[in-house]
């Protein structure tokens, strides 16, 4: 299993982390055969599963439920977990009890979005003995103050801000940062600067990992299709034919057959 460990060896040996999202028993199942190196319950499981617009409604209630069914189905995975929508807002005493109970559901280490104003609620996590991943670039709990799941970064002061984000998250002592939604040559240079690796979605090719959300790469959402996304998959058209052979086989008195009968 990885730790926050080969984190750092992977960085050293220039070894490229591969990180993907799980909310539920039966993929975690099937990721814990593959060689992934690690996981995350992301709050996009509140757009992914639940159909809300944004990460902003998923709750402590709904990440618990999704962290333990994923930990059911993951022996061998470090599991990271996102702390949701304004819970590193609310003080440290409620940070922490939701930390302890996202640990408690079988989280290894948690995702904390954003820097600047949310240090001192990281730095607490960490000295508690929980590792903290961080996230900067495109946050997309603060969807509605960036105005909308756009790149970030993109002109000299943006960029800046974003350097001075990562490093003070290594400073606080993070043991990664995702890089979302930034300019490819600005998560070189960000990567380079940082001794804690870098893992992109929309971040191009020299962070030092990527992150990918599963039904995404499986292709299960026809209507998305961002530039960054590579489908592997066209898991829509393939688990809806199978639906629709279900349907007709039952229509046309196909199935069940003798074989499938007591
Ligand atoms: O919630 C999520 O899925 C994420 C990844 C996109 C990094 O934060």
């Amino acid at each position: 299993m990885t730790s926050v460990l080969e984190f750092q060896r992977y960085k050293k040996r220039s070894k490229p982390i591969s990180v993907i999202t799980c909310y539920d028993y039966w993929s975690a199942k099937i990721i814990d055969e593959t060689s992934i190196d690690a996981v995350l319950v992301g709050d996009s499981v509140a757009m992914v599963m639940h159909g809300y617009d944004t990460t902003v409604n998923a709750n402590l209630e709904m990440m618990k439920l999704h962290i333990s069914a994923v930990r059911k189905g993951l022996k061998n995975k470090f599991l990271i977990a996102d702390m949701p929508f304004l819970t590193h807002r609310k003080g440290l005493k409620y940070l922490i009890e939701s930390v302890d109970d996202v640990m408690k559901c079988g989280a290894q280490a948690v995702k904390i979005e954003g820097a600047n104003g949310h240090l001192e609620a990281i730095s607490h996590v960490i000295d508690s003995g929980v590792p903290v991943m961080g996230h900067i670039g495109l946050t997309p709990q603060s969807v509605h103050q960036l105005g909308g799941f756009k790149v970030q970064g993109k002109n000299d002061e943006q960029a800046k801000h974003l350097i001075d984000d990562a490093k003070s998250l290594e400073q606080a002592g993070c043991f990664a940062i995702v890089l979302e939604m930034v300019p490819s040559d600005l998560a070189k240079t960000i990567s380079e600067l940082v001794s804690i690796p870098t893992i992109g979605i929309g971040a191009g090719q020299h962070t030092d990992g990527q992150v990918i959300v599963l039904q995404d790469m499986l292709g299960m959402n026809k209507d998305f299709s961002p530039k960054f996304l590579k489908k592997y998959l066209d898991g829509y058209e393939l688990i809806k034919s199978a639906i629709d052979c279900y349907d007709k086989d039952v229509k046309e008195k196909l199935f069940p057959t003798k074989k499938e009968s007591f």
